[in-house]
């Protein structure tokens, strides 16, 4: 069995926890929202149509952002639709739907009301421009007294709603986009977009569309394009990322370190733009897609019947699936210092965490631990742990470090989390302590795809073996296992 090590120390400090970590996103696509979240007359359903069942286990998981509508569906997406009494039937030409429009802005803002989650908005920059973006901006953030903001008061929504977070398109790169842009013509667009936004609402915060993945063609050129036109009108340029197994496990289990490439190569890039254009402002990243998803199962939708909220590719997650995504949340509080904004995609039914029948029960898949866990004990101030780890060659990603870690240190306590990457050898893991003080252990969690990766139940059960002894905790980290540990100092009661 190999060794790895950790050394934590309170002034390896990367960044405070960004609770807009830990987001998702709800699109209109399939059933994510109908029947997903939204099904008026299901047996837990809210007065407004809500899925009580989906928000307990949205609350539960910990949920801190959604973003709303789309996705590919937001680049056809016509607002106004979604808004009022009258409410047209429409063909979304992204999925091949038709949407019925009985949810929209207001029923959303309703539903993160009632899940305590920030919303975060999607704009249509395919079929539509500047004007409709800033009509949208009105009609959501202003007090009133302007024909749009004195609509939403008709409406019903007395209040603005104050939304902050704001995309400007989605995935604009990619020619299946509807309204799809070359880099400039994007850039130029999104530029004015954002300058005309700032002038309707000052406190908004503006996300650039990086490229729809690193695999892009244009990736790296795209992202240097749009940032020269919208610099300093934008606060973050997006990164999307979907992984799945496709018959190598061994790589599979390794795929955080592409995303972790992928993150330094777009901070790379937005520093050489910074360094170019001479700028102070460090531009900052939300990675406002993320998960697995087994693209390969997947036919497209570029064919066949307009149907009212499809079964769409509503993936059944494994045991391995569940590791690899606690090792994408473990990668992206690594580069906390860089990435303030995360969602996984998506929420409900869509590759999702949270499945449900209609009229029937929901329920959580395997992904759902690592992430509900993470959202809970990952709090406080994030830590360098200066990892030394035995290295895995994979086909897919080339060298890995078998132990992926992160720790965060708040006032109660440390909480560490680490995953062995490797499918079939332990790893004997110990992390030193002297700097931080007297600590206990208080609780650990242990999620292990070695014996069957591809189970689809997964459970959580203690980490049994992990001790503290003096100020070295030792832990050995099962093959293909997540695991959290959480150490509380004495004197303060376990959380
Ligand atoms: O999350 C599913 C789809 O994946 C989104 O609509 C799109 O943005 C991405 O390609």
């Amino acid at each position: 069995m190999e060794d790895a090590h950790l050394s934590l120390d309170p002034a390896f400090e990367i960044a405070p926890v960004n609770r807009r970590l830990f987001g998702s996103f709800v699109e209109h696509m399939g059933r994510c929202v109908y029947t997903g979240i939204f099904e008026p007359g299901h047996p837990s359903a809210t007065p407004e149509g809500f899925r009580g069942d989906v928000l307990d286990l949205t609350r539960e998981m910990g949920v801190s952002v959604v973003r709303y509508p789309g996705g590919n569906f937001v680049s056809g997406y016509r607002w106004e639709d979604g808004v009022g009494p009258d409410r047209p039937t429409r063909l979304d030409l992204a999925w091949r739907q038709i949407e019925t429009n009985r949810f929209g802005l207001h029923e959303f803002m309703s539903w993160t009301d009632r899940a305590g989650v920030e919303p975060m908005m999607a704009v249509n920059l395919g079929t539509r421009g500047i004007q409709e973006a800033c009509d949208l901006l009105e009609y959501a953030n202003l007090p009133g007294g302007t024909h749009l903001s004195d609509l939403r008061i008709k409406h019903g929504a007395a209040e603005p709603y104050g939304i902050r977070l704001w995309c400007l398109g989605n995935e604009m790169d990619g020619p299946w986009q509807i309204g799809h842009k070359t880099a400039t013509e994007y850039g130029r667009l999104a530029n004015e977009t954002a300058k005309a936004m700032r002038l309707v609402d000052p406190g908004v915060e503006l996300v650039l569309c990086g490229s729809s993945n690193s695999q892009m063609p244009t990736f790296g050129a795209w992202e240097s394009t749009v940032l020269e036109h919208a610099y300093d009108a934008v606060d973050y340029i997006s990164l999307h990322a979907y992984y799945e197994e496709d018959g190598d496990l061994g790589s599979f289990l390794a795929a955080a370190v592409d995303m972790d490439r992928f993150i330094s190569s777009v901070v790379a890039t937005a520093d050489h733009v910074r360094a170019r254009l001479r700028r102070t402002k460090k531009m900052m990243l939300s990675f406002d897609e993320w998960n697995v998803w087994n693209q390969a199962r997947y036919e497209g939708r570029e064919q066949g019947d307009f149907e009212e909220a499809p079964v769409l590719i509503e993936d059944t997650f494994t045991a391995a699936d569940a590791v690899v995504v606690g090792d994408f949340l473990i990668t992206l509080l690594r580069h906390s210092d860089r990435v303030s904004v995360a969602c996984q995609a998506q929420l409900a039914n869509i590759i999702a965490p949270i499945r449900t029948t209609p009229g029937g029960p929901a329920w959580r898949q395997t992904i759902f631990h690592p992430f509900a866990l993470t959202a809970r004990h990952a709090r406080g101030t994030v830590l360098r742990v200066e990892p030394r780890s035995p290295l895995l060659d994979t086909a897919r990603y080339g060298e890995a470090a078998q132990l992926s870690a992160v720790a965060t240190l708040d006032d109660e306590g440390v909480t560490v989390i680490a995953v062995n990457r490797s499918a079939h050898e332990a790893l004997d893991l110990t992390a030193d302590l002297r700097t931080l003080g007297r600590l206990r252990l208080a609780h650990t969690h242990l999620l292990e795809a070695g014996a069957d990766p591809h189970a689809t139940e997964a459970a959580v059960v203690p980490l049994a073996n992990a001790q503290l002894d003096g100020a070295q905790l030792r832990a050995l980290l099962p093959a293909a296992s997540w695991s959290l540990i959480r150490l509380t100092f004495t004197g303060a009661d376990p959380a």
